[in-house]
C-alpha cells in the first residue's frame, strides 16, 4: 500500500483527510455534526474523526476488484486555512480538465470555471448549484487535462453548505508574477472566468462545529472512479423488480374508489402498470400531514391496498416530514422537533433514534402492515428562489444540537434512511421518489424528481445524476400536445424510473387518442426490456456501475481518435447510456431529426438493425412512434414480453434474445427473487446468454444450461434468437 503523508487510505483507492477550523484535536464532549454518510446509513465510511478499522463493516468485494490508481494529487498541494468564520480547503486541478458532478444539476456538465453553491433548494431554476441534490463530490476527467492525466473524484464530506470554487478563483501568489491580461475593449480572447487550476471548497459557521473530511477516489478513468465512490458507500441500490414497471400517480383528491377505477383502466386497455401512488388526499389533512387515512376518502384502506395486490399493484404513499397539530404522532414528536414549524407543522430532529422511532412505529402499523410499498418523500428540501419561502431558517436550532442549515442538508438523506429501513427490517426492498438527497446516497432506494419541467434539462439532470450516486425520474405530467406527450413518455420509459405524475393533470398514458400507438409502444418498451433493466441495476449495486450514464463516463478505447470529436463527445449531455449496450438519443418536442455522437464501434438501430459505424457524428431522423436507440456491436440483448406487470419470482418468462453485429456476445443476465434481501447473503445468479460466430459468419445463440434449471428468481426460457445487422 502506497503511503500518502497526511492521508488515511480508508479502502484500495479511496484517500481520507479530515480538516478541522479548530485544530487538528478532537476536544472531548463537543458537538460534531452528523455526516451525510452517517446520515444515509451508508455501512462503511470515516465518521467523527474515523472509525476504527475493527469497527468497520464490509467493504462490497467489488472494490478490491477495481484498478489500484496511485494518489493523484500532490498531497503536500492540499492546505487548509481557517479564514474570518471559514474553513477553505485548496486543492490543485489539472488544467484544462474538464469537473463533472456536483450532485442533481440542471444547467450544465461539465462545472469547471464555476462557483457552485451547494445548498438543498427545491427550485433550481438557475444555474447557481442549488437543487435538490447537491453532492459535494467532483470528477475530474483527467483525459481532458493538458497533458492528460489520470482522471479522480474528491468528496467535501460535511453537513454544512459547501461552496465550491471549480477553478474559478485565482490567488495572487508571493513571488509569481502576475498572469498576463488581456484588454476587454480590444482583444475578442478576453474571458469572464479568468483560468484557474484550483478548486476552494469553503464552508461557514462556528469554528467548532467546521470539521471537513475530503475523500479522494482514485481512477484511474471517471467511470472507475464512480464506482469506487458508489461502492465505498454501499455500492448501488437494487429496485424489487416490480419498480421497473410502469408507474402511475393519481390526482390528489381522488377517493378509494377512483383510484381503484383508473388502476383497472390500465388492465383493460391493456397498458403496463405495477405502482399506484398516492398524493397528498389520502392523509386526514396534508400541508402539514397526519400519515393518517383520510376517513372519507379512504374509508378501509386495507381493503383497497388487498384489492389493488390481487390486480398486481403496489401502492406508494406521498407525504412530507411536516407534522400536522393534529397528527397523533404530534405529542411524542413535539420535544424531539426542531425550533421553527414549516406550514405549521413540526419538523423533527431524525437525527435522534427516538424521533426516527416514533414516525417508524406509526408507518408501520398504519401503512406497512396494510401492504404498502414504499414512499414518496416530498418538500423535503424547501425553497426561498420564487413566490414561495417555506423552511426552517438556517438559524433554527434542534435538540439533538444540529442548526438549520446542517438539518436541511441532511433532511432528505435521514429520511430515505429511516423509511428504506421499515422495509429492510421485514427482508423486504423498496422503492421510492425523494425530493431532496445528498452525499453518501447510492444505496439508498430512492429516485429523485423535480416540479420543474424542462424537458433537455430532465435528461441533462438524469445524466449529471450518475456521476453522484443518484437516480432521476424524468416524470411526465402534461404536454401542450401530443408530439411532446409521446416524447417525455418515451425518454421516462428509458430511465430509472418511468412515471405519469398526474397529481393536478389527471392525464392518463391514453389523454392524447392521436399518440396511443406511440405512448403504448414507449411504455411496453419499457416492459420488454426488464430482464436487462434489471441486469443493468444489479450492476449497480454489486458492481458500482449508474445504470444511467454520460458519454464522459465512457471508456478510453469507446472514444474517437479525434481528440476534437472525442472532447464533443464527453461533453453530450443530450445522449445517454442505458445500460451497457443502449445509447439513447432522445428527440425533443418539435424535432424531427437530431444529430448523435456515436462512440467508436459500430452501433445498430434497435428495432431496424441498420447499422452506423461509430466514431463520428451521424444524423438520424425520428417519426413519432420512435425514438433513437442504438445498440452496440455484439451486444445480446434479452427481451421479455410486455406483460401487463412485473412477473413474480418462479414465473416462467418466455425470451426473445436479439445479437447486433459481427462481433461474437456474451451476456450474463442477472436474477434473483426480485423482492426480498436475500441477494445481500448471495442468493441470486447470473445466467449466461452468448451467440458464436462461426467462420462463415454465421450467428449460432447458446444459453448456459443452468437458464432452464429453477433459481431463486424467475424461469428464463430463450425462446427465439434474432440475428440483427
Ligand atoms: C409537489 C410535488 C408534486 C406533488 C405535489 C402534491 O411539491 O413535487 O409531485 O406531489 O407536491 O402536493
Amino acid at each position: 500500500m502506497e503511503t500518502v503523508p497526511g492521508w488515511e487510505e480508508l479502502a484500495p483507492g479511496v484517500w481520507s483527510r479530515t480538516f478541522r477550523a479548530a485544530g487538528e484535536a478532537h476536544p472531548v464532549g463537543r458537538f460534531v455534526p452528523m455526516s451525510p454518510a452517517e446520515a444515509a446509513g451508508a455501512p462503511w465510511f470515516p465518521a467523527r474523526g474515523g472509525i476504527p478499522p475493527d469497527r468497520r463493516g464490509p467493504l462490497p468485494e467489488a472494490l478490491g476488484r477495481l484498478p489500484r490508481p496511485s494518489f493523484p494529487l500532490d498531497p503536500a498541494a492540499v492546505t487548509a486555512e481557517r479564514v474570518a468564520g471559514r474553513l477553505v480547503v485548496r486543492l490543485p486541478l489539472p488544467p484544462a480538465a474538464p469537473v463533472y458532478g456536483l450532485g442533481l444539476q440542471f444547467f450544465r456538465l461539465n462545472q469547471r470555471g464555476r462557483t457552485r453553491y451547494l445548498r438543498v433548494n427545491s427550485d433550481p431554476r438557475q444555474d447557481t448549484g442549488e437543487t435538490h441534490a447537491p453532492v459535494p463530490f467532483y470528477v475530474v476527467d483527467g483525459r481532458g487535462a493538458e497533458p492528460p492525466l489520470p482522471s479522480y473524484g474528491v468528496l467535501v464530506h460535511t453537513a454544512r453548505i459547501v461552496t465550491l470554487h471549480c477553478g474559478s478563483t485565482v490567488r495572487r501568489e508571493p513571488g509569481r508574477p502576475p498572469a498576463p491580461t488581456r484588454d476587454r475593449t480590444t482583444d475578442p480572447r478576453w474571458q469572464a472566468t479568468p483560468p484557474s487550476d484550483w478548486v476552494e471548497a469553503v464552508v461557514a459557521g462556528e469554528a467548532e462545529r467546521l470539521e471537513v473530511g475530503i475523500l479522494v477516489f482514485g481512477g484511474p478513468d471517471p467511470l472507475t472512479a464512480v464506482r469506487r465512490y458508489n461502492l465505498f458507500f454501499g455500492g448501488g441500490a437494487l429496485p424489487p423488480r416490480w419498480a421497473l414497471g410502469f408507474w402511475h400517480r393519481t390526482p390528489a383528491r381522488y377517493r378509494d374508489a377512483e383510484v381503484l377505477e383508473e388502476a383497472r383502466e390500465y388492465r383493460r386497455r391493456g397498458y403496463p402498470c405495477d405502482v399506484v401512488g398516492l398524493e397528498p388526499g389520502w392523509h386526514s389533512a396534508a400541508y402539514p400531514c397526519t400519515y393518517r387515512w383520510s376517513p372519507e376518502r379512504f374509508p378501509d384502506p386495507g381493503r383497497l391496498l388487498a384489492q389493488l395486490a390481487a390486480e398486481g399493484f403496489r401502492v406508494n404513499l406521498w407525504e412530507h416530514p411536516w407534522v400536522a397539530p393534529g397528527a397523533d404522532l404530534y405529542p411524542r414528536l413535539e420535544p424531539l422537533s426542531g425550533s421553527h414549524t414549516v406550514w405549521g407543522g413540526l419538523a423533527p430532529d431524525y437525527t435522534l433514534p427516538a424521533a426516527r422511532a416514533a414516525l417508524a412505529q406509526q408507518h408501520e402499523r398504519e401503512h406497512l402492515d396494510l401492504g404498502v410499498a414504499g414512499y414518496k418523500l416530498d418538500e423535503c428540501d424547501g425553497s426561498e428562489l420564487t413566490a414561495h419561502s417555506w423552511m426552517f431558517p438556517a438559524h433554527a436550532t434542534f435538540p439533538s444540537g444540529h442548526d438549520g442549515e446542517e438539518m436541511r442538508q441532511l433532511y432528505g438523506l435521514l429520511l430515505q434512511r429511516l423509511t428504506a429501513e421499515l422495509f429492510w427490517r421485514r427482508g423486504r426492498r423498496t422503492w421510492g421518489l425523494v425530493r431532496a438527497s445528498g452525499a453518501a446516497a447510492p444505496a439508498l432506494p430512492y429516485v429523485l424528481y423535480t416540479d420543474l419541467y424542462d424537458h433537455r434539462q430532465y435528461v441533462r439532470a438524469m445524466v449529471n445524476a450518475g456521476f453522484c450516486g443518484l437516480l432521476f425520474a424524468p416524470e411526465v405530467r402534461g404536454a401542450r400536445d401530443a408530439e411532446e406527450w409521446v416524447r417525455r413518455l418515451q425518454v421516462a420509459c428509458l430511465s430509472p424510473l418511468a412515471m405519469l405524475n398526474a397529481w393536478a393533470s389527471g392525464t392518463k398514458p391514453w389523454s392524447f387518442p392521436e399518440a396511443e400507438g406511440a405512448v403504448r409502444a414507449a411504455l411496453e418498451l419499457r416492459m420488454r426490456l426488464l430482464p436487462y433493466l434489471y441486469t443493468a441495476f444489479a450492476r449497480y449495486c454489486l458492481e458500482g456501475v449508474p445504470p444511467v450514464r454520460a458519454m464522459a463516463l465512457l471508456p478510453e478505447e469507446r472514444l474517437p481518435a479525434d481528440p476534437a470529436l472525442a472532447a464533443r463527445l464527453r461533453a453530450a449531455d443530450d445522449q445517454f447510456l442505458l445500460g451497457d449496450d443502449l445509447l439513447v438519443a432522445p428527440l425533443f418536442a418539435g424535432q424531427r431529426e437530431r444529430t448523435v455522437l456515436l462512440p467508436e464501434g459500430t452501433w445498430y438501430g434497435l428495432e431496424s438493425g441498420e447499422a452506423f459505424p461509430g466514431g463520428r457524428e451521424v444524423t438520424v431522423a425520428g417519426d413519432l412512434d420512435t425514438l433513437p436507440v442504438f445498440v452496440l456491436e455484439g451486444a445480446i440483448l434479452p427481451l421479455c414480453p410486455p406483460l401487463p406487470h412485473t412477473p413474480q419470482a418462479g414465473q416462467a418468462l418466455p425470451l426473445e434474445v436479439r445479437h447486433y453485429g459481427r462481433l461474437p456476445g456474451r451476456l450474463l443476465l442477472y436474477d434473483d427473487d426480485g423482492e426480498t434481501l436475500a441477494y445481500a447473503r448471495g442468493a441470486y445468479r447470473w445466467l449466461e446468454l452468448g451467440v458464436d460466430v462461426g467462420p462463415d459468419g454465421r450467428r449460432t445463440g447458446y444459453a448456459a444450461p443452468e437458464a432452464a434449471e429453477p433459481g431463486p428468481g424467475l424461469a428464463y426460457r430463450p425462446i427465439s434468437w434474432r440475428m440483427l445487422g
